[in-house]
C-alpha cells in the first residue's frame, strides 16, 4: 500500500511557501502548482487548508483544481497511462485504444486502479502525430500501438 502524502510535514512545506506568496496579487496558481508538486494531487483536506491560509474560498480554489487538467484531486497511481485522442491518433483508432484499456484496468479517465498501480488520462496532441495512435506510460512514448500490443506493453509494468 502507497504511503499517504498529506503528512504533517507535507503540510508544513506547503504553508511555508504561502507565507512565503501571500503578498502577491494572484498567488493561487503557483500555491496550487506547490500543492500538486507536494502532494501529487490537490483533495478537498488540502483545498480547505489552502482556503484557511489565504482566506480565498473553498469554491474558489476547487473551481480553479477542477478546471485545469494540470491539477487533480485523486492521487495518482504508479504510472500515469495516457491515450491520445488528438485528431491524427484519433482517425487511426485511439479510441478503440483506449477503450480496451479502459477494460482492462476497470477504470475510468481521470481515475485511478484500486491498487494504486495506474491511472489513466485521455490525452490530446502530444506531438508525435507521426507515432499515430500513440499512447504513454509514464515518460515513455508507444507510437503506432495496435490493440494486441497492449498486453504486452501493460505486462512489462505488471511484472515489475
Ligand atoms: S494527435 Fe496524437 S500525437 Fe498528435
Amino acid at each position: 500500500m502507497r504511503q499517504s502524502s498529506l503528512t504533517p510535514e507535507n503540510y508544513e512545506k506547503l504553508s511555508l511557501f504561502i507565507e512565503a506568496h501571500s503578498k502577491e496579487t494572484d498567488g493561487l496558481m503557483p500555491i496550487l502548482h506547490e500543492a500538486q508538486n507536494i502532494f501529487g494531487y490537490i483533495p478537498l483536506e488540502v483545498q480547505k487548508f489552502i482556503s484557511s491560509r489565504t482566506g480565498i474560498s473553498v469554491a474558489r480554489i476547487h473551481g480553479v483544481v477542477t478546471f485545469y487538467s494540470q491539477f487533480s484531486t485523486t492521487p495518482k497511481g504508479e504510472h500515469v497511462v495516457g491515450v491520445c485522442l488528438g485528431t491524427a491518433c484519433y482517425v487511426k483508432g485511439s479510441q478503440a485504444i483506449l477503450d480496451k484499456i479502459k477494460a482492462e484496468l476497470g477504470i475510468e479517465p481521470d481515475q485511478t486502479t484500486a491498487d494504486g498501480k495506474f491511472s489513466l488520462v485521455a490525452t490530446r496532441c502530444i506531438g508525435a502525430c507521426g507515432l499515430a495512435p500513440v499512447m504513454t506510460v509514464d515518460d515513455e512514448v508507444y507510437g503506432k500501438v495496435t490493440l494486441k500490443q497492449i498486453d504486452d506493453i501493460f505486462k512489462k509494468y505488471n511484472d515489475e
